[in-house]
This record gives structure tokens, C-alpha cells and sequence, in this order.
């Protein structure tokens, strides 16, 4: 495109380099940010009419123009030039086209820095309901499934090996509490970052009587941004919100690498239904757990937006510089990450079977309640360090029989220690162990089932 057709080539007297067109251009992936753009225009152009800057007819005919615009763009009948640049100078110049020279009274009193610094809070607050909306579907799964597991005995473990007995719906609550903070700082990052830009202009503000506050209220923004230069230059807001995806993606790859394990044959504690899974081209019997793999894979490519934004932000000088121009794909990226990742699992969280036998015979390998046994010792007044070796001894002497703590003989257990007597057997059982865990926080179905009360009761009241 020659260059007097760009709206800002008054001063220039060659046109532009055409691979530093296409170069500085983002039309290509700021495209999608068009519904923010023409709201924001929308909210500063009725304020400029508020204020006398512009007439009311002026202000009317701007308006049905951007509608106009924006329903070309929503049914894909919208033709984006590069040599534009990006969707700012898109939708201005599709506008004047079909409203004529009113069209170029929009930008009075605007920059592209505070348009564009205002179109991305928009975006990003949009996604951050989108994700709040999903996050809440897939955490109502979890709870669900706890409720139903409540008092399905599981092996609880540390180092990976088989430490203590815990019930299926306590470690799905574990998952609901990480879920919980995450959601914390989705909202967080919410209201931190709801402030308008509105009026910061390119930087220092602008002559013109605008009323600020009349935009950030339309546009749903709690205030004006105080200062007009931090207006236009920060991308903090968009760092958080990768920072909380980035812990958000951590928690669901954490869950997605226990459910390959889950799934395995050699743990066999669930069953994915096939509709989540895939085959393998060569060996006929694969059943993969590919969902949760891509999850854990995927946390990757947002750790990646997280570095690369705080990157982009760490150089830069005040006000607004066009490096700022490469915080958008990291940001989309990073949302639709999060988006389909938290659809897949709020899918697929539902269907998830349970496997209780093989649970329970894993649980039941590794003297799991010698902890229990111990603890009963203790009750009967020794105390734990002698409790400890005890217990240690007696665990010996179940390896070296090859049978299970519950399986020594009462003489046998008798003369390792005289404080044990036959009301031992109850405490070594999976269901002993688990039901006496019974305080606030612990594994104990009757304590599980009133967790995931409370928890429904904290979702109803989002
Ligand atoms: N496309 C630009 C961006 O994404 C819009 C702002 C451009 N401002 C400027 N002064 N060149 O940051």
C-alpha cells in the first residue's frame, strides 16, 4: 500500500520497507482482539460527545459504524491488510470507508498505546471468566468423584513407595485444594488487573476534557489507571496471569502424570474410558492415556510464555515501546492452553473408574499400617521412640514369614512386646487405619464426605 493511505504518513516521504511491513505488522494474530478494540472505541467515542468533543450525530454515526464493522469481522467477511498493520488501524480505516470523514474523528484524544493497553486487560479479563467458568465445571467433577470414593482405600504414598492407607476421595480433595488456590489467583489477577487505560494516550495523556471515568465504567473497569505513563507501558498484568496459568498448568500436569500411573497395568487403580484415549499403530493391545500426557506436555509451552513475557518486559525504558507489540502470542497461546487443558480434564474427571480391589491390594502391600500399630503402643503407654523399634522389629519378623502384620500370631507379636494384646488386629486393618485419621484435614471417609460438602458449598457461592 502507498504510503499516504497510512494514517500516520504525513511526515514520511518514501514508503515502507515491504519486508518492514510485513515485519512490524501483528495484524496476523491481533486480528482476534477486534471485539475488545471496537468496545473500547465504542466507550471513548460516546464520552467524547459527552464532553462536547464530539456532536451527538457524530458519535451515532460512529457508532453504527463499528457495529457494522464488528458484524463483518464476527461473519469472517472482513478482508485484514497487513500494510495496516494491526487490527487498530484495521478497524479505523474500515470505518471511515463506510461512514465517510467522520470515521477519522475516532482517535482524537486516543493513542494506539492506551487502545491497545486497554484491548488487552479486556481480553485477558474475558479469558480469566472463560477459564474461571471451566475451572469451576472441572472442580465440580472432582468434588463428585470424591463424594463417591469417599471411603475407597487407596495406597497413600511418599518417595513413591507405599507409605499409609488414604481413601481415593481424600487424595481427590488434595487436587481440589491446589485447584482452589489456583482459582484464588485467577481472581486475584482479575482484580488487580481491571483498571482502564483509557486516556493515558500515547503517554502523558491528552489536552482534550476527557472524562476517564465514564470509560473505565462502561468498559466494566473498577477505575482510571492513576498514571498515564505506567498506563500505557506495563505488562505486568499479563505476566501475572501467565505466572497463575504457570502454577494452574504445574498442578494439572502433576495430576495427569498420577493418572498415567493410575492407568497403567502395573497400578491398574483406574480405568480412562477409550473415548479420552488412543491406540498405538503398531502394538494392537495399547491403550494410551494421551489426554493427560498432553496436559503434562503442554505445562511446558506456558512455563515458556512466563520467561519469554518477563523477558520482553525486563529492558524497557518508560512509556510504551513496540516491543511491547510481542506480548500478545505468548498471552493467547497461554490462554488457550489453559482453556482446552481445563475442558479436557473437566470432561474427562467424570468418567474416571475407579479400580477399588487393585487400590486395595496395592494399599495392602508394604506393611502400610505399621504406623497405626505404633500410635497403639503408644495408647498403651510406651513411649514412641520404643513403640518405633518395636514396630520395626515386628515388620521384620512379618518379611522374613512373608505374611502381613495382621497375620503374626498374638503369642508371636506378645513376645516382641507385652503391651500388645488381642485388641491389636482392629488397628491393623486398612479400614482401622484409615477411620482413625478422623481430624480436620485427615482421610477419614466421614471426614472426606464433609469436605466435599464444604467444597460445594464454596463453589455455590462464587
Ligand atoms: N500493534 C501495536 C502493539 O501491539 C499497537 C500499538 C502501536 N503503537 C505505536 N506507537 N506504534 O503494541
Amino acid at each position: 500500500m502507498a504510503n499516504e493511505k497510512k494514517p500516520w504518513a504525513g511526515r514520511f516521504v518514501e514508503a515502507t520497507d515491504e519486508f518492514v511491513e510485513a515485519f512490524t505488522a501483528s495484524v496476523d494474530f491481533d486480528q482476534v482482539l477486534a471485539e475488545q478494540d471496537i468496545r473500547g472505541s465504542v466507550a471513548h467515542a460516546r464520552m467524547l460527545s459527552e464532553v462536547g468533543v464530539l456532536t451527538p450525530g457524530e458519535f451515532g454515526a460512529i457508532e453504527a459504524g463499528l457495529e457494522s464493522v464488528r458484524q463483518r469481522i464476527e461473519a469472517g467477511d472482513f478482508a485484514w491488510s497487513v500494510a495496516l498493520e494491526d487490527v487498530h488501524m484495521n478497524v479505523e480505516h474500515a470505518l471511515t470507508e463506510s461512514i465517510g470523514d467522520v470515521g477519522k474523528k475516532l482517535h482524537t484524544g486516543r493513542s494506539r498505546n492506551d487502545q491497545v493497553a486497554t484491548d488487552l486487560r479486556l481480553f485477558v479479563r474475558d479469558a480469566i471468566d472463560e477459564i474461571a467458568a471451566q475451572l469451576t465445571r472441572l472442580q465440580t467433577g472432582l468434588l463428585d468423584l470424591a463424594g463417591r470414593e469417599a471411603a475407597t482405600i487407596m495406597p497413600g504414598f511418599t518417595h513413591l513407595q507405599v507409605a499409609q492407607p488414604i481413601t481415593f476421595g481424600h487424595h481427590l480433595l488434595a487436587w481440589f485444594e491446589q485447584s482452589q488456590r489456583d482459582y484464588g489467583r485467577f481472581m486475584d489477577c482479575r482484580e488487580r488487573l481491571n483498571e482502564s487505560p483509557l486516556g493515558a494516550a500515547a503517554l502523558a495523556g491528552t489536552t482534550y476534557p476527557v472524562d476517564r471515568a465514564m470509560t473505565a465504567a462502561e468498559l466494566g473497569f473498577n477505575a482510571p489507571m492513576a498514571n498515564s505513563l505506567d498506563a500505557v507501558s506495563d505488562r505486568d498484568f499479563a505476566i501475572e496471569f501467565t505466572a497463575a496459568a504457570s502454577l494452574l498448568m504445574t498442578h494439572y500436569s502433576r495430576w495427569s502424570e498420577e493418572l498415567v500411573l493410575w492407568s497403567s497395568s502395573a497400578f491398574g487403580f483406574i480405568t480412562l474410558p477409550d473415548r479420552f484415549c488412543t491406540g498405538s499403530s503398531i502394538m494392537p493391545q495399547k491403550k494410551n492415556p494421551d489426554v493427560p500426557e498432553l496436559i503434562r506436555g503442554k505445562t511446558g509451552r506456558v512455563f515458556g510464555h512466563l520467561t519469554g513475557l518477563l523477558t520482553l518486559m525486563k529492558g524497557q525504558p518508560l512509556a510504551y515501546n513496540k516491543d511491547n507489540q510481542e506480548d500478545k502470542e505468548p498471552v493467547f497461546d497461554t490462554i488457550t492452553t489453559v482453556l482446552n487443558s481445563t475442558i479436557a480434564l473437566a470432561d474427562m474427571v467424570p468418567q474416571i473408574i475407579a479400580n477399588p480391589d487393585r487400590m486395595r491390594a496395592a494399599a495392602s502391600q508394604g506393611y502400610p499400617t505399621a504406623t497405626d500399630l505404633a500410635d497403639y503402643l503408644v495408647r498403651k503407654d510406651v513411649p514412641f521412640r520404643d513403640a518405633h523399634e518395636i514396630v520395626g522389629r515386628l515388620v521384620g519378623m512379618a518379611v522374613d514369614a512373608e505374611v502381613d502384620l495382621a497375620e503374626l500370631s498374638l503369642s508371636d507379636m506378645q513376645d516382641v512386646s507385652t503391651a500388645i494384646d488381642d485388641d491389636v488386629f482392629e488397628v491393623l486393618t486398612l479400614e482401622g487405619s484409615v477411620a482413625a485419621r478422623r481430624h480436620l484435614g485427615g482421610t477419614a471417609p466421614e471426614r472426606v464426605r464433609e469436605a466435599v460438602a464444604a467444597a460445594r458449598g464454596e463453589l455455590a457461592s462464587r
